[in-house]
């Protein structure tokens, strides 16, 4: 058995009426990355991700495609399988609500909330919101211009619902949530929103529905299957059907509970607040930290179906290329807030952090150790004040990047890589090792060298963030795959080591050329 330190984080799970868009795209990005650099780091890590497929606006949405529910969700689901790929995902486990574990652990929850005495029977008369799945009470709603009721937090539409019920006795639990949050500072991130879950709790809290009767497609009630279960309470499961539930002897046992659920901003009160209670109540340990990221707008526009402005991730990738894209979502804006995606930043940070900053430092140092030093790791001799300061600069980089990762400052962890790029570039121009060839070739190789090993710990820690281009760069260091994980961080380039010829990793975006009409 391993004894290396665990880390579990999830992304949430996908509802599978629609095709992925950037908003999913980005979620599960910023897992990947987190799962890439723990991996890296020597953590155990375990990295889901998945589809929810239940409920009624997935059972609307396979009636209006002329389908059956599962046969639909088994068409949708692919897609979000097949982003897997696109983006160069790393997760462990893709997990589905349809599968047979996760209807056992979802009956095995319930029970332990029946007997625990949390659940009772009633009736459910109010407003509910099929496209976001909620329950609102009227002071959350209003009537439009065009009569209709809408949802005032999300605009979606509400409709009136009166049948039998199953509740969670949320109310009694808000005291006990209250103590928990304090008890665990770094369970809500970022802190706005730690203050929006806070506020929400003392407010108090109502019981709630958790089981349907109007409509069947879901995980039926145990002893009372005209009842389907709350599709959040479904859902939410997933994060435990992952490690085994309810058999705790489970070899994924020991991830639970979560180091990281990775959620965007609308369905925090989702994850810290029914969620926990849930467990809490099931005797269950909550998980350890729930962080909630902002939306993506398009040129400053809401994205929507409607608007036809939806970002296609895959499209994306075709234009820009694939690490560009995935730099650009991390950097563009500091975790955690809303971003607008920007064509011209986009073009902006590709053209210039990538190409301009990292490729042609990259491509210049190779270059010229291609064309001077024999296609060798160039010889290191004593090294000046300059020498110094630039590689302990890059040395340092990877307690930074660790600290500001957890806390998922990704922004952060890729500003502080970027620092050090700039300041290498400053140390080509300053030392100028192509003027150094005829009066101190031996300078030169020192300076070639260090810029060679800045490059390696740079690249090492790009990894998470751009697989791809990192592994390339490392190849044309020849870093073996062995020496690729943090622990292998400090161990220099040895030089004379044969090296393979230079290539450009990261080729400056040109708008294409408009067809001649
Ligand atoms: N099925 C639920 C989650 C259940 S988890 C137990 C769900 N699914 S979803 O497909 O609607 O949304 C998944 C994620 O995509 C959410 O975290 C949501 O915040 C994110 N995004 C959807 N649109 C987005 C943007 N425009 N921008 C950024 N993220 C957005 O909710």
């Amino acid at each position: 058995m391993s004894s290396r330190k665990t880390y579990y984080v999830t992304t949430p799970i996908y509802y599978v009426n629609d095709v992925p868009h950037i908003g999913h795209a980005y979620t599960t990005l910023a897992c990947d990355v987190l799962a890439r650099f723990m991996r890296l780091d020597g953590r155990d890590v375990h990295f889901l991700t998945g589809t929810d497929e239940h409920g009624q606006k997935i059972e609307k949405a396979a009636a209006a495609a002329g389908l059956a529910p599962q046969a639909f969700a088994d068409k949708v689901s692919v897609s979000f399988r097949e982003l897997i790929g696109a983006m160069n995902y790393s997760p462990d486990n893709f997990i589905r609500t349809t599968e047979p574990r996760h209807y056992r652990a979802c009956q095995a929850l319930w029970e332990k909330l029946e007997e625990a005495g949390d659940i009772y029977l009633g009736k459910y008369a109010g407003w509910y919101s099929v496209r976001d799945e909620t329950y609102f009470v009227e002071g959350e709603t209003e009537v439009g211009p065009d009569s209709k009721r809408r949802a005032l937090s999300t605009g979606a539409e509400v409709e009136w619902v009166e049948e039998p019920s199953y509740f969670f006795r949320l109310s009694a639990w808000a005291e006990r949530l209250l103590a928990f949050y304090e008890a665990n500072p770094r369970f809500i991130a970022p802190e706005s929103r730690r203050n929006e879950v806070l506020s929400f709790v003392r407010g108090g809290l109502q019981d709630l529905s958790v089981s349907r009767t109007s409509f069947s497609w879901g995980v039926p009630v145990p002893g009372d299957p005209k009842h389907v279960m709350y599709v959040w309470l479904d859902a939410l499961t997933n994060y435990i059907t992952e490690c085994g539930y309810p058999d705790t002897s489970d070899a994924l046992w020991k991830f639970w509970p979560a180091d990281l659920h990775m959620v965007g901003k609308d369905i925090i009160r989702f994850h810290c607040v029914f969620w926990p209670a849930f467990l809490m109540a099931a005797g269950v340990a909550p998980p350890q930290r729930v962080f909630a990221h902002g939306w993506w707008t398009n040129e400053g526009q809401k994205i929507s179906k409607s608007l036809g402005n939806v970002i296609d991730p895959v499209e994306l990738v075709a234009t820009y290329g694939l690490d560009p894209v995935r730099y650009f979502l991390l950097r563009e804006v500091p975790f955690g807030n809303d971003g607008d995606f920007q064509r011209r930043a986009m073009i902006g940070r590709l053209n210039g952090d990538l190409a301009n900053a990292y490729g042609n430092l990259c491509q210049r140092v190779l270059s010229i150790v291609a064309r001077n030093c024999g296609g060798q790791v160039p010889g290191k001799g004593p090294l000046i004040d300059a020498d110094t300061a630039l590689l302990e600069r890059a040395r340092a980089l990877l307690a930074i990047v660790r600290t500001e990762l957890e806390e998922q400052a990704f922004h952060r962890a890729l500003a502080a890589l970027w620092d050090v790029v700039g300041e290498a570039n400053r140390y080509v121009d300053a030392q100028a090792p192509w003027a150094l060839a005829k009066t101190d070739p031996a300078r030169r190789d020192t300076v070639l060298w260090v810029l060679a090993e800045t490059i390696r710990r740079v690249t090492l820690l790009v990894q998470p963030f751009m697989p791809g281009s990192a592994a390339r760069i490392l190849d044309q260091l020849a870093v073996p795959e062995a020496q690729r994980a943090f622990s292998a961080f400090d161990a220099e380039l040895l030089p004379g080591t044969a090296l393979p010829a230079p290539q450009g990793v990261f080729p400056r975006y040109a708008e294409p050329a408009k067809a001649a009409s």
